[in-house]
């Protein structure tokens, strides 16, 4: 364990030097890990696993577009890739990467696999914490953790294959075996995690919902939409109105933010930017705090898991959202963005011949 100060708060991480592969390794020697569920999270850990050396095997349901991928992927149908029920029973450590509506309607079979000294695994708090409204309440002696990677389980492979990691939070909530702890961790180090955060069912699932609701997909989403119809209502054209919120905005600003931080941002712009930017986030910090309150409360008090599960439980779901994307792709915001990024690849097609 390391301690890390993190903008003056130290906090206690975990990286390959404290608790190295080799380490891992040994401390799942005697395990079958089971990975449920071959979506997005699926195939990353587990082919990040399986490279590190640890004993994997895959359950996935047949005659989908993910059992194929599992066999391309080299998965080997009755000696490392079986039906879900079938991997339930052999594995020791089940990892349960279903879609949350997936762990709600499979929970009764995976939990008649859940003998004593098997370990359940999750890479999201969800299940757990809204277990009043997920039914999710493993058995007593069974080890329960997490380890959640902090992106797609497409980027948690691809920085694998780099030779990087995703950075992870891991917990425990339920310590049979008295090695929980260390089991987590040598989870997190065999999927292939950056450093690792120590965080409990609750927090992850609370900063996970409040986050993909905000800054990281609902709030952008919608500020972007409200400054496009502002730009387009005062006479802006598609392209400019366009440009000037999305296209620097991925393109050019948010990977130096990543690379540098915001100062350094704010440092390398013109003095017009720069006092533009600093005097207006204020503002858009006070007029944004409630919305975010709120949305906090919201996940805090379940209600964002009851319309989540009833909204993904009905068997129109897939329709209703093919109705909802596709109100968003032909908007003229959009539509516009489609165009754009069309005309940027074309324009890298020129610079690569
Ligand atoms: N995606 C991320 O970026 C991310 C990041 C961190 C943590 N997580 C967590 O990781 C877990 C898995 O997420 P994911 O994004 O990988 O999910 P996903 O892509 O939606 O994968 C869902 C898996 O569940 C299976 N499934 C769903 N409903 C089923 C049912 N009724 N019967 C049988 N199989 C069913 C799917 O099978 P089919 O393919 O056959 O439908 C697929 O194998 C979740 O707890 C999620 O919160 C995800």
């Amino acid at each position: 364990m390391a301690q890390i100060n993190f903008g003056g708060v130290d906090e206690t991480v975990i990286t390959r030097d404290e608790f190295p592969l080799e380490k891992a390794l040994e401390y799942l020697k005697d395990e079958t890990i089971a990975v449920i569920g071959y979506g997005v999270q699926g195939p990353g850990q587990a082919l990040n696993m399986r490279d590190n050396g640890f004993n994997v095997i895959v359950g996935q349901r047949s005659g989908t577009p993910s059992w194929d991928r599992a066999i391309r992927d080299g998965w080997v149908e009755g000696e490392t890739l079986f039906s879900l029920e079938e991997a339930a029973e052999r594995g020791t450590i089940i990892c349960n990467l279903l879609s949350d509506a997936g762990q709600i309607a499979l929970w009764p079979m995976l939990k008649s696999k859940l003998t004593p000294g098997k370990t359940l695994y999750f890479s999201h708090g969800f299940g757990i914490t809204f277990n009043e409204q997920t039914g999710i309440i493993p058995p007593a002696d069974v080890d329960v953790i997490l380890v959640a990677p902090k992106g797609s389980g497409t980027s948690l492979r691809r920085l694998f294959v780099a030779g990087g990691g995703l950075n992870s939070s891991f917990a425990v909530f339920q310590d049979a075996s008295g090695q929980a702890w260390e089991k987590a961790i040598a989870m997190g180090i065999g999927v292939g995690s950056g450093y690792l955060f120590e965080t409990d069912f609750k927090k992850e699932v609370y900063s996970d919902l409040t986050g993909e609701r905000g800054v990281l997909m609902g709030a952008l989403a919608g500020i972007i939409e409200a400054q496009y119809q502002v730009l387009r209502q005062r006479g802006h054209s598609p392209s400019e109105a366009f440009n000037e919120t999305v296209e620097e905005l991925t393109q050019s600003l948010v990977p130096l933010v990543g690379e540098n931080g915001m100062d350094w941002m704010f440092a390398n712009c013109s003095v017009t930017a720069q006092r533009g930017a600093l005097d207006w986030k204020g503002k858009f910090r006070e007029a944004t705090l409630p919305v975010l309150n709120e949305l906090y409360d919201s996940v805090a008090s379940g209600e964002e898991a009851r319309r989540t599960i009833e909204r993904g439980t009905t068997p129109n779901y897939r329709a209703e959202l093919d109705a909802e994307l596709k109100e968003v792709r032909e908007s003229e915001l959009w539509a516009t963005g489609a165009t754009v990024r069309q005309l940027r690849s074309k324009a890298a097609e020129k610079v690569e011949a």
